[in-house]
Formats: C-alpha cells, sequence, structure tokens
C-alpha cells in the first residue's frame, strides 16, 4: 500500500510499528491512507523526514507521546480535573525538562500531525483554512511554536510561490527554541526567521500593528491568563489580519493547566480580545474513534481582527 520507492520512511516507519505490534498508530494511518492515498503518505514521508534530523527514534517518540497523553486521560476519566494546575509545575517538569522535551514530546508532537487521524484533519483546516491566507503577507507571529511545523509550512509556501516573508516565534521552552531552530535551517535562511524564548503570560514584545497574520496553536490550555496572551496577540496584528487557534476541551496532557469545556467559552475569549469569528471546526476523538472513552473535543478556528 506504499510505494517503498518514493515513501522509504513511511514504509520504514510502518514496518517498525508492525513489528511491535502496535494497535493505535497502524490502523489510523491505514485509514488515512484509505482516505487521502499519496497527498496523505507524501505529508507521513515529509513528518518522518524532519523528525529523521532528531537523536530520538520516531517510533519510539510516537509511542512514549502517545502513551503520556492515553494515561493523562484515563487519569482524568476518574478524577474529572487535569492533572496539573500550576504553570511553574508545568515549567519545571515539561518545558524546562530535556528527558521530556528532547526525551520524546517535540519529536513526538511533531509526528503526531501525521499519525494521529485528529491532529492530521486538523493540519488539513491549516492548509486550506489559513495558510492561503499568508500569501503575499510580509511577516506574522507563532505564540507556543513547539517544534516549528507552522512556521515551516509558511515559510514554504512563500518559497514555493517566489514570495518573502519573515516569521517570527516565542516559546517559553529552550528545548523548543533548539528544535525548531534545527528544523526550520533545514531549508530556509535565517534571515527568513527569528525565534525567542519568552512567556505570554507576562509580555509580548512586539511594536503594536507590526505583523499581518497570528498563529496560537494549542497553547490557551497551556497558560493561566488566556485573556491576556489574546490581548497581547491582538495589540501587534494589524486590523484585518488572521489569527489561527487551535484548543482541546476536556483533554488532560502533561502539561495542559486550562480546562476549557465548550466552544462557546472559547469564542467568547478570543471575540473578547478584539476578533470575530471567520471559519471554524471541531474534531473529537470519538469521531474518529467511535468505541474510545477519549472525550477530547478540539476547535479549531481562524478568527479576523477587528
Ligand atoms: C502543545 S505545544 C504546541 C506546539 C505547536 N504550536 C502545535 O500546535 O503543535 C505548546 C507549546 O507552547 C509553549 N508554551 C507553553 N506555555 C507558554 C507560554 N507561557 N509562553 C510561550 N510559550 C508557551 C510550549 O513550550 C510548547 O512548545
Amino acid at each position: 500500500m506504499i510505494d517503498k520507492e518514493k515513501f522509504p520512511h513511511s514504509q520504514m516507519f510502518v514496518n517498525e510499528l508492525e513489528s511491535l505490534n502496535d494497535r493505535f498508530i497502524i490502523p489510523q494511518i491505514k485509514t488515512m491512507i484509505k482516505r487521502f492515498g499519496n497527498d496523505y503518505i507524501a505529508f507521513l514521508e515529509k513528518i518522518l523526514l524532519l523528525a529523521s534530523k532528531s537523536s530520538v527514534s520516531s517510533v519510539d517518540a510516537i509511542l512514549d507521546f502517545t502513551a503520556s497523553l492515553l494515561k493523562e486521560q484515563v487519569r482524568f476519566k476518574q478524577t474529572e480535573r487535569y492533572s496539573r494546575e500550576s504553570f511553574s509545575e508545568v515549567y519545571d517538569e515539561v518545558y524546562n525538562n530535556p528527558d521530556v522535551m528532547e526525551g520524546f514530546y517535540l519529536d513526538g508532537l511533531l509526528l503526531t500531525q501525521a499519525c494521529w487521524e485528529i491532529h492530521y484533519h486538523i493540519h488539513r483546516f491549516f492548509q486550506n483554512q489559513f495558510l492561503p491566507q499568508c500569501k503575499g503577507k510580509k511577516q506574522g507571529i507563532e505564540i507556543g511554536f513547539g517544534h516549528g511545523l507552522y512556521l515551516y509550512e509558511i515559510l514554504q509556501q512563500s518559497q514555493n510561490s517566489r514570495e518573502r516573508i519573515r516569521v517570527y516565534g516565542v516559546d517559553i521552552s529552550q528545548y523548543s527554541l533548539k528544535y525548531a531552530t534545527r528544523l526550520l535551517k533545514q531549508s530556509f535562511s535565517e534571515k527568513l526567521f527569528t525565534l525567542a524564548i519568552g512567556d505570554i503570560q507576562n509580555e509580548l514584545n512586539f511594536p503594536e500593528q507590526s505583523m499581518e497574520f497570528g498563529l496560537m496553536p494549542e497553547v490557551m490550555e497551556h497558560i493561566q491568563n488566556p485573556d491576556h496572551a489574546l490581548l497581547r496577540m491582538r495589540r501587534c496584528l494589524k486590523p484585518d489580519s488572521p489569527l489561527y487557534v487551535v484548543t482541546p476541551m476536556n483533554s488532560n496532557a502533561i502539561d495542559h493547566i486550562t480546562n476549557f469545556q465548550s466552544v462557546e467559552e472559547i469564542e467568547k475569549l478570543v471575540i473578547s480580545a478584539g476578533f470575530a469569528v471567520e471559519t471554524k471546526e471541531i474534531f473529537s476523538i470519538k469521531q474518529f474513534q467511535p468505541e474510545s472513552n477519549d472525550a477530547t473535543e478540539t476547535f479549531v478556528a481562524v478568527f479576523r481582527a477587528i
């Protein structure tokens, strides 16, 4: 089913998972191949190539990342609370911890984009609804860039259309900074991107209305004051700029501290910061795995700065 001449990394990855008797990732990969064919396999190949530059095995990273999430979701089912409440605890145990960030988190999260159906659908939403809006823009910013894939896609699009865009990113973790810098440097000149360490809970030091698009994917559930963070983001965007937001609900993880429980709650927060909803979708684990007990739903949207 995979053309191993064309997609050698994908074939090896699937073989290795099969040899480990994996029953979680392989069925999802098979479903995506059936539905999206070579478009999907080409994306899987790209993600595996990007991840192959790290010292961690991709199979270990995706299995460890998935196991950590499933464990937290079992706990959530029992307690109905997120395991972590304080940001400083998460900072010490996750973002500032090389065993977690470099051990499995950054590679694992990158790989989920092609290995989990929910994340692949979210990525397709990004490619169809947000990425085209970055065309013709001069500069934009992502908060919490993690592995750096979203910025990579934006730079790749501008390179393909021979435009010159500049992207900025701020992340709290020195390990995200190291990982995303290496990922972007693989394909792009350092003149095209500026990544820095920063805490969106305290500041976002860019001039007012200096950016033409913004991204906050999988960040609001990680911080204590998402309303302030959104206001900081709104301040540095020009009116009419698109903002890409991804926020899971009822989804425990080793670094989630704010549990959003409804789409209305998230929308209200973003709208109060000076945005209007443009396009939105909700993806749930149950939609892809009806037998699952996992209550995770993820709100994905493009807002517009007003
Ligand atoms: C789940 S990852 C999201 C990565 C990527 N944006 C994505 O959607 O796949 C969350 C990222 O937000 C960063 N982060 C968490 N709290 C932050 C804060 N207060 N300020 C800036 N970045 C933060 C973490 O270091 C991590 O890289």
